[in-house]
């Protein structure tokens, strides 16, 4: 169990570049189940989530592995379609892998994912759609058996929400199936462009990623591909926030600013400069934030769930009050009694977050409870007086590369234990 000291009320300075984006790289990484031929994933970020998906590949058959931040599959001997249960409670969204196994060897059984860190995580919408591709599906004693003997049909998908997960597996499914898919209401996330855009390098016939309908015209096969990782938004926005928190200026290299189109106006309105320019931000943060506009989280283009906690973080030494609601997820405000803690003035109520800023925070011991509200922990942290002690870091890792060397090239004052 590692644990991060920050001693807080460092400036930040200088220049951080943002790793790949570890939402992209997950599924990218079950995509290559359905390639002939090496796959080749450039900017994949080294983290637990990634190295659980490059052990679940090798337990299928795959040759996965690592060099630098490059990440190559050859799946020519995928010789099983089955991820035990200690592989999936690895990491919950090894889900993904579910319509790539199943169009691969045309069955595919695991455990479900189940309840986790952020309330309950169902897969009804998954599951219902690979039903509509032809899939027969049983689900008993906590194990879901997918198979699809005469493989997989084309059909008319319209989720009802749309879900990042179930667009990601109806696309893995759809790719190789006989005839057209149709997703309505499908994610528009930068992620499902990137895996589209993978796939179509690899010979898919994909149309209309990044939109809310989605085409896929089936192809008998797909051959190896390279590709290079986007950037990943949700570290870009948790370095924004840490800025922001602490009255700093400094440079984040390797964003893409249309993917940041519902964070950077919140911080431009709290008071922020900021200046976008090929792939570089400068943020120029006030000595103190203003309140920050109502932030709702929503699917994208709106303001990502994912950096509710960072944002927070900042909000919460804001001058005035910022108020946050949480649509995605239930149970998405672990880290507000955490930020409490360190002197924050946070009222809850179901979705709504009333953030009272304070003029500063102050050290104490805490405990992050998932991914992103470590992040904002350690925002929160780098802006508290004195030394704070995090654990429970092992959840920052899942999505985080070498987060303390980031910072501490930044000037900020973070150890790991
Ligand atoms: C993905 C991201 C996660 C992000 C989330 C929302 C990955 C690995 N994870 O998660 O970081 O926070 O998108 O942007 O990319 N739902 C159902 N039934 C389903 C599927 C989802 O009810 O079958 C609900 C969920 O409970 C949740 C909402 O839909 O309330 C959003 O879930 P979804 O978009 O599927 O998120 P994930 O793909 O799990």
């Amino acid at each position: 169990m590692s644990r991060f000291i920050v001693s807080g009320g460092n400036k930040l300075c200088g220049s951080a570049e943002v790793q790949g984006s570890k939402n992209s790289a997950l599924p990218l990484m079950a995509a290559a189940v359905l390639v002939d031929g090496e796959s080749v994933l450039f900017n994949c970020p080294d983290l637990s989530d990634v190295n659980a998906s490059l052990r679940i590949l090798r337990y299928l058959g795959c040759d996965a592995r690592r060099e630098s931040d490059t990440v190559i599959i050859n799946s020519k001997c995928v010789c099983r379609g089955d991820i035990p249960d200690g592989l999936m409670r690895e990491m919950r969204s090894s889900i993904v892998f579910l319509g790539a196994i199943l169009s691969r060897c045309k069955r595919a059984v695991m455990t479900f994912p189940g309840g986790c860190e952020l309330g309950p995580r169902p897969i009804d919408l998954h599951l219902k759609a690979l039903k509509m591709l032809g899939a027969n599906v049983t689900e008993r004693h906590g194990v879901i058996e997918c198979t699809a003997e005469n493989g997989l049909t084309g059909a008319k998908i319209a989720l009802s929400f749309p879900s990042v997960g179930a667009t990601e597996n109806i696309i893995l499914a759809a790719v190789k199936a006989e005839g057209t898919t149709t997703i309505t209401n499908a994610a528009r996330e930068p992620e499902i462009v990137d895996l589209c855009e993978f796939l179509n390098k690899a010979g898919a016939c994909i149309y209309g990623a990044g939109e809310g309908v989605i085409v896929i015209d089936g192809v008998k096969s797909l051959s190896g591909a390279e590709h290079t990782i986007i950037p990943d938004r949700i570290v870009a926005a948790t370095l924004i926030s840490a800025a922001a928190a602490t009255g700093s200026d400094m440079e984040i290299e390797g964003i893409i600013q249309s993917h940041l189109s519902s964070i950077i106006p919140v911080f431009e309105e709290s008071g922020c400069k900021i200046k976008c320019d090929c792939g570089f931000m400068r943020i120029k943060a006030p000595e103190r934030l203003k309140a920050m506009p109502l932030i709702r989280t929503m699917p994208y283009p709106g303001f990502p769930t994912d950096a509710q906690a960072p944002v927070m973080a900042s909000a919460a030494v804001a001058k005035g009050a910022s108020v946050f609601v949480e649509n995605i997820f239930e149970n998405r405000y672990k880290h507000v009694g955490e930020l409490i803690r360190l002197g924050a003035d946070i009222k809850v109520e179901n979705k709504v977050a009333v953030v009272n800023g304070v003029k500063s925070l102050y050290a104490a011991d805490v405990q992050a409870q998932d991914l992103r509200g470590a992040a904002g922990l350690i925002v929160a942290a780098l802006a508290a007086e004195g030394t704070t002690e995090i654990s429970g870091i092992e959840y920052l890792e899942r999505g985080y590369e070498n987060f303390e060397v980031l910072l501490s090239s930044l000037g900020a004052d973070v150890k790991k234990i």
